[in-house]
């Protein structure tokens, strides 16, 4: 089983070593090889995502993504958040899967990841206006909405669809061709909410949700905030899946410049990346769940700063590697 690895940025590049030092202990047979990705990769190369980081993605079985994002970028035409964008849709990852669990809360966004403002046409016009533009096909709802009704039928069966459709045109067709995939599974409860509604019930009473499913952008903010109500980004992981072909496993987070290089970066949100793949990318269950139970005792014995203690990273993987003996 081939692993394509792109480390990236930041703490990207940390919580990623965690993972592999994790991984080969838990699964000693995985081929892993790391490429250049990000800003890395734009520093080394001249493009955040070179071809041969592509190509070895294409070739692999998963692929194991840190974190992408310098603060010397961020205004520059290249950059390194381009290269995550294009992965997404050279590989199709068009399901984005991200789980959120604390005590009674057990919700998972079910984020479409290849469409809407990320991708379509997008420019200055003559005169000075900047613009963006959101636009999605039915067909990009409909597969998405599916990936979401299926999951629903595994977990609580209620799917919890977030649009804007009291303004935005892309979100009333959202909601048509919703209620038509809903007509194939009639087991599952559906129910729609506006984003800013949904936003402020995320704070105030995260239990209700099981699947929340929704578009790219508001997936993107909303994944942060399921993050933040469930113990914080550092524990908030992330699977991205096609139809067939390598998923991409990532934590929620960024590349947290703000601690980069201190050595405290939570891996949590990584190594339970790591155990999605396990899970999602490579049919392995038994490990996955293995590996997330010894993730789950190592922040309690070794909480980070994010978590209220003092934990290094290396101490969070000293603490799971134990586990795992155990
Ligand atoms: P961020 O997620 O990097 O950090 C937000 C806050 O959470 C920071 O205070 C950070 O210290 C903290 N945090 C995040 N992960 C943590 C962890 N594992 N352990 C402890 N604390 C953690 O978001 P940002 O600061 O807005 O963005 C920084 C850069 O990352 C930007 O360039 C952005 O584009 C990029 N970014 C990349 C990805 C990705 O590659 N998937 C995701 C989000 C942001
Ligand atoms: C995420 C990140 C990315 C996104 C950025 C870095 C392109 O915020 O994975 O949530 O917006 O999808
Ligand atoms: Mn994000």
């Amino acid at each position: 089983m081939k692993i394509a690895c792109l480390p990236g940025d930041g703490i990207g590049a940390e919580v990623t070593a965690a993972a592999l030092d994790v991984l080969s202990v838990l699964v000693p047979e995985l081929d892993i090889e790391e490429h250049l990705f990000g800003g890395e990769a734009i520093l080394a190369r001249g493009t955040p995502l070179p071809d041969d980081t592509l190509a070895a993605c294409l070739d692999a079985d998963a692929v194991l993504l840190g974190a992408v994002g310098l603060p010397q970028f961020d205004a520059a035409d290249v950059r390194p958040e381009q290269g995550l964008i294009g992965l997404r849709k050279a590989l199709d990852v068009y399901a984005n899967l991200r789980p959120a669990r604390q005590n009674t809360i057990d919700l998972i966004v079910v984020r479409e990841l290849v469409g809407g403002l990320y991708y379509g046409p997008k420019g200055t016009r003559d005169d000075g206006t900047v613009f963006d533009t959101l636009e999605y096909h039915p067909h990009q709802v409909e597969r998405i909405a599916r990936r979401a009704f299926a999951l629903a039928r595994t977990r609580r069966g209620l799917v919890t669809s977030v649009d804007k459709a009291n303004v935005l045109e892309t979100s009333r067709m959202w909601r048509r061709v919703v209620n038509e995939v809903a007509a194939d599974y009639a087991d599952v409860e559906l129910e729609h909410i506006l984003v800013d509604t949904a936003a402020m019930q995320l704070v105030t009473a995260p239990e209700q949700f099981d699947v929340i499913l929704t578009e790219n952008t508001f997936g993107d903010i909303l994944s942060d905030e399921a993050g933040a109500v469930t113990g914080g980004l550092g524990l908030a992981a992330s699977a991205s899946l096609g139809d067939d072909g390598p998923g991409i496993f990532e934590p929620v987070h960024g590349s947290a410049p703000d601690i980069a290089g201190r050595g405290i970066a939570n891996p949590a949100a990584m190594l339970r990346s790591a155990a999605l793949m396990l899970e999602h990318g490579l049919g392995l269950p038994a490990e996955a769940k293995r590996l997330s139970a010894a993730v789950d005792t190592a922040i309690a014995l070794a909480p980070t700063p994010d978590l209220g203690g003092n934990a290094t990273t290396r101490d969070v993987v000293a603490a799971v590697l134990a586990g795992l003996r155990r």
